[in-house]
Parts: structure tokens; C-alpha cells; sequence
């Protein structure tokens, strides 16, 4: 069985993204088999990964998007790049990461779409995932910071959900909101919830992104932990559920390798100081990558 795992904060920009590719990226070098399912219309993470020729050829075609799916009738398994990072000649750079792109059409969705009350957007997406389960070890939702109907389908179709974070009071409330919808979510939704599907995910850790050198966070830390606490004791995240150990560090390669459509463990340096501090921020990903790996299941 897949681990399905949604990226979710109700705060924007605070690394959802970067961690959901490069944590992916780390979790295929080890050998796993992932498909990362982009659900934010921004179509960051597909045009990352894609880069921008790939990508474009998707936005400017009929068919493609995970959009299609909804008002296509495409089928999910059709739609799924294989092996998606490549090089400039199309060498395939990263066997096992997989992605399922979105374009700009995803934000249709969200307004103009009609459907059927008795089969929503997310129940489609369920239905169609679960014809691709068995080929991965690791199905990760990218997902933007709300929960309307595209992000729905992640968090519909998942067993663990956690929240990147920075060290402020912005990420806070943010995870306090997406406690909140999260739970009037599940509630709505309860009736669609069949017996294999399992229990509803809940939030099952809390991940550190943009770390500066030199600044403490122990103050914002602390106070995320006492935040998540009174969820765990009003039953409103997992018994389990922790601030990861791992946490990653403000780095700019980070930032540079969204330019260069690459996750950040492919990209070459081009001095000694860069490649240590790109090895550095690596290894924060290896070591998310290493505790959501030991992490309990949902
Ligand atoms: N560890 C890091 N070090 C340096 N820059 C980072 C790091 N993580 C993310 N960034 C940069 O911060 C910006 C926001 O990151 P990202 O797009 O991953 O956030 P997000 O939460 O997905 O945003 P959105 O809510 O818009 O989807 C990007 O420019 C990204 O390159
Ligand atoms: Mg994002």
C-alpha cells in the first residue's frame, strides 16, 4: 500500500513546494518508487520538474492537466510522466520520481465546474488513484494553501498530512486554520468515506523550512508544540504526531534550482563553498526523508 501524504499549510510561501520536491527527490535516490501529484493551480511544482518547454506544451493543449480527469473524462494513468526529471538531451536523471502535472486550467475548478453532488471532484480522484496505487511506495500531494475542491482531492485521498512551517506567527495561524477546515472537511465529507478507504488523515507532523544561520527558533518552536498539543488532546491531530527533528535551512541553492527545473539534489555547483552548502541543505532533505520513512502510519 501507497503512503498518500498531503503538504498543506493555510499560510502561503512557506516552502510547501520545495518540500514536497525535493523531499520526493530524496525519497527516489533512495530507491522508492513516488508519484507527486501536483494540485496548486500555480503549477509550481510541475513546471519545476517539467521545466518551462515541457510544461507549456500541457497549458497550451486541451488534455494533460489533472484538470482533464474532471472535465475530460481522461483517465488519471494516462496523464502521469514517468520518470519526470530529465536532462537536456531528455536523459532521464532521476528514475522512480513521477509526476502528475497541473497547468493554469486547474483554477476552473474551483468556480465554473459543475459536477454531480453525488460524486464530487475529490471522490473522481479517488476512484481514479487507486488504479495507480500499487506502482508507488510514496504518493505525495502538493497542495495550495487552502482547502477548496482542488486540494480536496489530496486531502480526500490521503492517510498522513504535514505542515511545512517557518519559525513565525503567520505559519502558526495558519496550521490553527488548516486545523479547522481540516476538520469541517472530514465532517462533510464522512458520507462519501466507504470502509476501505480508511479513517480520514489527520496531521501528523509539523516541518521546519527556511532556517536562517544563526537565528534561534526555539521561542516559535516552542510555542507550534504547545499550539499542537492542545490539538493532539482535543483529538483534532494524530496521537503521534510531532515537530520533526529534521528541519531544513534557508539556502539559496534552494532557489536556484527552480530556475534550473531540477531538484535541489541534482544541481552541480560551481565552487567548493556552494557545493558544501548545497550538500548541507541535502541532507536536511535526506533527513525529512529518513524520519517521515520511520514516521508511524496513519
Ligand atoms: N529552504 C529554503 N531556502 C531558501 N529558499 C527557499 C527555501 N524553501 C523555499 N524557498 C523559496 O521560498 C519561496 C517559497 O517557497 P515555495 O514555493 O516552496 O512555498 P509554497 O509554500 O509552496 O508557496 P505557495 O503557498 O505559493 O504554494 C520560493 O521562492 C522558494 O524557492
Ligand atoms: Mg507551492
Amino acid at each position: 500500500m501507497a503512503r498518500k501524504i498531503s503538504f498543506i499549510n493555510y499560510k502561503g510561501g512557506v516552502g510547501k513546494t520545495s518540500l514536497v520536491v525535493n523531499t520526493a527527490a530524496a525519497l527516489a535516490k533512495q530507491g522508492k518508487r513516488v508519484l507527486l501529484c501536483d494540485f496548486d493551480t500555480q503549477s509550481n511544482a510541475s513546471i519545476w520538474l517539467l521545466k518551462l518547454d515541457r510544461w507549456n506544451k500541457i497549458n497550451t493543449s486541451d488534455i494533460g492537466s489533472v484538470f482533464s480527469i474532471f472535465n475530460k473524462g481522461a483517465q488519471l494513468r494516462e496523464l502521469i510522466h514517468q520518470d519526470v526529471v530529465e536532462g537536456r538531451a531528455g536523459e532521464k536523471l532521476l528514475p522512480g520520481l513521477d509526476l502528475l502535472p497541473t497547468t493554469f486550467n486547474l483554477v476552473d475548478l474551483e468556480s465554473d465546474f459543475e459536477f454531480d453532488p453525488a460524486q464530487p471532484p475529490y471522490l473522481t480522484f479517488y476512484e481514479q488513484l487507486a488504479t495507480v496505487e500499487k506502482n508507488y511506495d510514496f504518493i505525495l500531494f502538493d497542495c495550495p494553501p487552502n482547502i477548496l475542491r482542488a486540494s480536496q482531492c489530496g486531502v480526500f485521498s490521503s492517510n498522513e498530512i504535514y505542515v511545512p512551517a517557518n519559525p513565525d506567527a503567520l505559519s502558526l495561524i495558519g496550521f490553527t486554520l488548516l486545523v479547522e477546515k481540516l476538520q469541517k472537511f472530514h465532517q462533510l465529507t464522512a458520507s462519501f468515506r466507504k470502509g476501505t478507504m480508511g479513517p480520514p488523515a489527520q496531521i501528523q507532523g509539523i516541518i521546519f523550512n527556511s532556517i536562517k544561520t544563526g537565528v534561534d527558533i526555539e521561542v516559535p518552536k516552542m510555542r507550534m508544540q504547545l499550539r499542537l498539543n492542545q490539538f493532539k488532546t482535543a483529538k483534532r491531530a494524530a496521537p503521534t504526531a510531532k515537530i520533526f527533528d529534521a528541519q531544513i535551512r534557508d539556502a539559496m541553492v534552494v532557489r536556484r534550482a527552480v530556475a534550473l527545473g531540477l531538484p535541489v539534489a541534482l544541481v552541480s555547483s560551481e565552487s567548493a563553498d556552494s557545493a558544501a552548502a548545497g550538500e548541507n541543505v541535502i541532507n536536511d532533505y535526506r533527513k525529512v526523508a529518513a524520519e517521515l520513512l520511520q514516521h508511524v502510519k496513519s
